[in-house]
C-alpha cells in the first residue's frame, strides 16, 4: 500500500496521528510501522472500541446460582461415582478423543518476569521445575494410565497451546527443547498457535505509538482463543478430538485433562462446563459462574451487589448461594466450539499504565492508567450453552496461581511450590506414609514432598510405595 492509500485509510478511522513521525524513520522502520497498522483491520478495531470501550455492566439483578442439578462438588460425590466418572474421563482418553489447551498468551505483567511464567523455574525439588514442565508429565502419565487400561486404543492427548505475540518463541523453545523431549511427549500431538494482538487506545479511541515506529499492542485476551482456534478446529475432528479441556498456564495444582472433570462432563452430556472452587469470602476478588436471567454466565465480584454476594445457600446456610469462583478451566465438546468459534463474542475495556511516546517522540512511562486495553474473556461463550455444568472442586488441593512476584507474599513462586508441596505431603498421608520434618531449622518450610507426576497423577497408586514407611523431608519421590 502506496503512503498516500494508507494516509488516506488512516484518516478515514481518525488514526492520522500514527503517521507523525514517519518522514523522520529510516526506510526500514517506515516499513516495520506500515507492515504493523496493516495487520490491522482499523475498521474493525475502531468498531470494537465504539461499541465496548465505554459500555456499562449489564444489569445483573436477576442473577440466580447454577441450580443444583447441574453443580457437582467433589466434596459430595460417592466413591461409586467418582470411580464412574474417572473410567468414563480415562476411556475418552484411552479413544483419543481428549485434547487440552494451555491457556499462555498472557502478558503476565504483575509477575513482570523476563520470559514466559508457563517456562520459569518453581524452585521445586524436580530438576525441570516449570509450569509447563509438570503439565506435560501430567500428560504423559495419563497417557500410559490409558494404555495401561485399553492396551488396543491409541491413549493419545493432543496438546494444543495458545501463545501470544510476545510469548510465542521462548514458549515453543522451552517445549521443544526442554519439556517435550524430558517428559516423554512426541511433538507430533503438540499444536502451537498464537492469539490475536488489539492496539491500544487512549481514553478518547486514538491508538497509541509506543515507538515512533511501533503502535502500543496488547494480546486480546484469553476469550482471544476462539478466533485464534477457528483455523484448528477441522484438524481437531480429523484427529479424532471430541471434548476439550482448556486450563491456565499459570495454576501449579491444575490436573491437565483431569478424567473425573471430563467423565462427567460426558456423563452428563454437558457441551459446556466450568471447574470452580467454593468461595468463602463473599468479597474475595474472583468471578462468580452463576446464571442471569436464566442463561449462564460469569459475574465479576464488582458487579455484584454486597447483598448478594453474603447471600447464603438456602439448601445449606454454612455456605454462600454464590460460591462458584471461576478459575478460568472449562470443557468444552468440539462441536461447542464450532459453534462458538464464529460468533462475534464481546470485548471488555481494561484501564491499564500503557507506555507511550508523547508529540515530541520522547517515551514516557505513565505512573497512573493512562489508556485502555480491549480483551475478549475465555468464559463469554458460557451463554451459547445448550447444557451447562459446573464441577467444584476443593480449592486447596487444585487451585494455586502464579500472578505476581515472591514479594507480594501471595500467588507467586513461593506460594506455588508451597502449595505443590502441602499437596503431595497430604497424598502420602493419605496412603498411608509419615514424613519428617526438615533437619534444617533455615528451610524455607517444615515438609518438602514432592512427587513426580510419572508415579502418580493424583495421589493414587502411592500405597505400594509409602504404606507403613516413615520418610524424611526433603522426600522427592521419582
Ligand atoms: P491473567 O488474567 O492472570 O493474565 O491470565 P496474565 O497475563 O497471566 O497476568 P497479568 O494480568 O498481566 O498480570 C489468566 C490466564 O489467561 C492467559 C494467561 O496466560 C493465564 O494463563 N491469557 C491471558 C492468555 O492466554 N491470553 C491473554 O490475552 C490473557
Amino acid at each position: 500500500m502506496s503512503k498516500t492509500d494508507l494516509e488516506a485509510k488512516l484518516e478515514a478511522a481518525g488514526q492520522s496521528h500514527l503517521l507523525r513521525f514517519y518522514d523522520e524513520l529510516p526506510k526500514e522502520q517506515q516499513k516495520q510501522l506500515v507492515d504493523q497498522i496493516n495487520v490491522f483491520d482499523m475498521d474493525r478495531v475502531c468498531r470494537v472500541f465504539k461499541e465496548y470501550a465505554h459500555v456499562k455492566p449489564d444489569d445483573v439483578s436477576k442473577l440466580t446460582p447454577i441450580t443444583a442439578d447441574h453443580y457437582a462438588s467433589v466434596s459430595t460425590q460417592s466413591k461409586d461415582d467418582m470411580d464412574r466418572y474417572w473410567q468414563a474421563g480415562l476411556k475418552a482418553i484411552a479413544h483419543g478423543e481428549v485434547a487440552v489447551i494451555v491457556l499462555a498468551g498472557g502478558q503476565a505483567t504483575r509477575l513482570g518476569a523476563d520470559r514466559p511464567k508457563g517456562t520459569l523455574s518453581i524452585g521445586l525439588l524436580r530438576e525441570r521445575d516449570s509450569l509447563l514442565d509438570l503439565q506435560a508429565a501430567q500428560i504423559a502419565k495419563l497417557q500410559k494410565i490409558a494404555h495401561t487400561a485399553y492396551p488396543d486404543q491409541p491413549s493419545i492427548i493432543q496438546w494444543f497451546v495458545m501463545t501470544s505475540m510476545v510469548t510465542s518463541e521462548p514458549t515453543e523453545a522451552h517445549l521443544d527443547t526442554v519439556v517435550l523431549p524430558n517428559e516423554g511427549l512426541d511433538r507430533k500431538n503438540v499444536h502451537y498457535f498464537s492469539q490475536g494482538e488489539m492496539p491500544c487506545f487512549t481514553v478518547d479511541g486514538k491508538l497509541m505509538l509506543q515507538d515512533k515506529h511501533r503502535l502500543a499492542t496488547s494480546p486480546d485476551g484469553n476469550g482471544g482463543l476462539y478466533r485464534a482456534l477457528q483455523p484448528l478446529l477441522p484438524k481437531m475432528s480429523e484427529l479424532g478430538v471430541k471434548y476439550v479441556h482448556v486450563y491456565c498456564v499459570d495454576n501449579i495444582l491444575c490436573r491437565v485433562a483431569d478424567p473425573h472433570f471430563i467423565g462427567y462432563c460426558i456423563e452428563k452430556n454437558a457441551d459446556c462446563a466450568a471447574k470452580v472452587v467454593e468461595k468463602i469470602d463473599p468479597f474475595e476478588a474472583v468471578g462468580i459462574v452463576c446464571a442471569v436471567d436464566g442463561v449462564p454466565r460469569v459475574v465479576e465480584y464488582s458487579e455484584i451487589t454486597p447483598e448478594l454476594a453474603q447471600l447464603k445457600d438456602s439448601a445449606d446456610p454454612t455456605k454462600l448461594a454464590f460460591r462458584a469462583g471461576n478459575i478460568a478451566n472449562h470443557f468444552f465438546t468440539v462441536d461447542f466450539l464450532k459453534n462458538v468459534c464464529s460468533v462475534a463474542l464481546p470485548f471488555h475495556p481494561a484501564h491499564k499504565k500503557i507506555p507511550y511516546v508523547d508529540d515530541s517522540g520522547e517515551l514516557i512511562n505513565p505512573q497512573k492508567p493512562n489508556g485502555i486495553k480491549m480483551e475478549q474473556f475465555v468464559f463469554d461463550v458460557f451463554l451459547h450453552s445448550k447444557s451447562f455444568y459446573v464441577w467444584e472442586v476443593p480449592r486447596d488441593l487444585e487451585f494455586s496461581p502464579l500472578k505476581n512476584a515472591d514479594v507480594a507474599g501471595k500467588d507467586c513462586a513461593a506460594t506455588c511450590r508451597q502449595d505443590l508441596w502441602r499437596v503431595h505431603h497430604h497424598y502420602v498421608k493419605a496412603a498411608g506414609g509419615k514424613v519428617l520434618p526438615e533437619d534444617n531449622p533455615d528451610a524455607e518450610v517444615p515438609f518438602r514432598v514432592e512427587i513426580d507426576p510419572s508415579l502418580s497423577y493424583a495421589g493414587e497408586d502411592l500405597e505400594p510405595l509409602v504404606s507403613g514407611k516413615t520418610l524424611q523431608s526433603p522426600l522427592s519421590l521419582n
